[in-house]
Formats: structure tokens, C-alpha cells, sequence
């Protein structure tokens, strides 16, 4: 598995909680948009803290299935039960269930796999004939938008790549997911990209970027790509209360299995 975020680190549920506030909205929209109804089968791909898994077991059912699976399920275990099963598994490693599930879901996961082409087959396969997969991963192509203009931010996200280059996760992922989707055979493919805005606020900072930095900090300091000094200098910026930011862009692509 190449997954680069450090699960034991100690605000990781806090950092997970904080996209799934932030991406939820936009994934409930779609999933409407594409059907979502009582009594549904879905998947949710690497599903973290589960909130999307408990978007779709309330829209779902008891008629309907949701299927929470992850490398990690220590957030998700609590949440099992009525339409919702949690599973353990490295999708990397083992297929998934085949031609099962109305709506096949991933966010956030398929952006740090080696051979995430792999997985988008494997999701394709899980769908049903007519069920739709839906990825959804950031490009950070507008990682930098930001006013007025910061060069402890430019740095940061410089540091940032520098980090992503020595591993599997690709920062412009994002933009190749409806190629991916067509390669495995989906049609009807729909696109819809959004950059968050993230302002900085004097009590709560910007938790978007300041817990991801937080996350890969420890490495970006050992490796002397930063100094302690720029990192308090990065998190003073996300307090002043004037700064606006514009997030990495989030691209959700998602394709129907042909009947
Ligand atoms: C950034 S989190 C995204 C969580 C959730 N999808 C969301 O958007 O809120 C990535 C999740 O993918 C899981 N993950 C990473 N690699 C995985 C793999 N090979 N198999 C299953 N899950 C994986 C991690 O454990 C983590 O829960």
C-alpha cells in the first residue's frame, strides 16, 4: 500500500473530519443527481471517517446496502449496522465485490495509488450493468490562488511537491480521472470541478491546509526542505484574519457501466 499521510498521526480523524465538511456537500449533489434513492447498493471506496457512507445509508435504507471497505477501518467500525457494512481491505491488493452495487464511490484515495488504473477497473467491475462509479480527487493546479499574495504559502506548497516526488501521489491526478473512466469502459462521463475558498480566521487558522502541512511537517523538516521558522510563519499567515485561499481543485468525474 502507498498510502503517504501517516494514519497514527495525532489529529488524523480531526483532518479527515475536516474534508469530509468540506467535500460532502458536493458529493451528496452528485449522487442525487445521479439517482440516489431508497433501497440503492453502494460502495464507498477508502471511506476514512465514513461521511459519505452515512450520506448514503440514510438515503439507502433499510432496503438499500452500503458497503464501507478501507485499509483503515477504525473510524468506520462504530458505524456499522442497519444498511451500512464496514469491511478491512487494501483495494490494491484484492478485488472488490463484482457487479453488485448501483453506485461505486472513491474521494481522496485513488490520487495517492500506484496504479490507481487498476482500481478504477476494479470499481468499474463492482458497479452493476447501468451503475454509475464516481471518483473524486484533488488537482493542484489552483493550490497557489491566493490573496494577498504569500510567498511563506508559495513556498509551503513548493514543499509540499517536494514531498509528493519521492512517492506515488500524483497532484494532478485530479484531471486525468475522466480519461481513467473511459479507459475502463464507462460511458455517460459527467465532470464537475471545484476550488474551495479557505480564508484564514484568527481563532480556528485554516484547518484545510494547516493540518495537512501539520501531517507532512515532521518529513518536510528532517529533510531540511523547511525551517520551524517558516512553518510558524505559514501558520501566523492562516490566523490574520485577512488572508483568502483558494484550495486545490476538486474534480469529480464520474461513468455509467454499460447495460
Ligand atoms: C484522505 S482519506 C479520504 C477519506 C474519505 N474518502 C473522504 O474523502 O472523506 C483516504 C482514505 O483512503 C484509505 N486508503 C488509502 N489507501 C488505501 C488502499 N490501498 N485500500 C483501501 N483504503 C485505502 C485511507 O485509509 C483513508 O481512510
Amino acid at each position: 500500500m502507498s498510502y503517504i499521510l501517516d494514519p497514527a498521526w495525532h489529529a488524523e480523524r480531526e483532518r479527515l473530519e475536516n474534508i469530509s465538511g468540506l467535500y460532502d456537500p458536493g458529493t451528496t449533489e452528485i449522487c442525487t443527481r445521479l439517482g440516489l434513492t431508497a433501497g440503492w447498493r453502494c460502495l464507498d471506496v477508502g471511506a476514512g471517517t465514513g461521511g459519505v457512507v452515512r450520506m448514503l445509508a440514510e438515503r439507502v435504507g433499510p432496503e438499500g446496502e452500503v458497503l464501507a471497505v478501507d485499509a483503515d477501518t477504525r473510524f468506520l467500525e462504530p458505524l456499522a449496522g442497519g444498511p451500512l457494512t464496514v469491511r478491512t481491505m487494501d483495494v490494491t491488493a484484492e478485488p472488490l465485490p463484482d457487479s453488485r452495487f448501483d453506485l461505486v464511490h472513491a474521494r481522496l484515495v485513488l490520487e495517492h495509488l500506484a496504479a490507481p488504473a487498476d482500481v478504477v477497473r476494479s470499481m468499474a467491475a463492482a458497479a452493476r450493468p447501468g451503475g454509475w462509479v464516481v471518483v473524486e480527487d484533488l488537482d493542484w493546479s489552483t493550490a497557489l490562488t491566493v490573496d494577498p499574495p504569500s510567498e511563506v504559502h508559495e513556498r509551503v506548497v513548493a514543499c509540499c511537491h517536494k514531498v509528493f516526488a519521492g512517492t506515488p501521489y500524483d497532484a494532478s491526478f485530479g484531471r486525468r480521472i475522466p480519461r481513467l473512466l473511459r479507459a475502463a469502459g464507462l460511458t455517460d462521463i459527467g465532470i464537475r470541478a471545484v476550488s474551495m475558498p479557505l480564508p484564514a480566521d484568527p481563532e480556528k487558522g485554516q484547518p484545510a491546509w494547516e493540518m495537512l502541512v501539520g501531517q507532512l511537517a515532521p518529513r518536510m523538516l528532517a529533510e531540511g526542505l523547511l525551517t520551524q521558522a517558516d512553518l510558524d510563519a505559514f501558520h501566523r499567515q492562516w490566523h490574520d484574519g485577512e488572508t483568502v485561499g483558494f484550495g486545490p481543485l476538486m474534480v469529480s468525474a464520474w461513468g455509467r457501466r454499460p447495460v
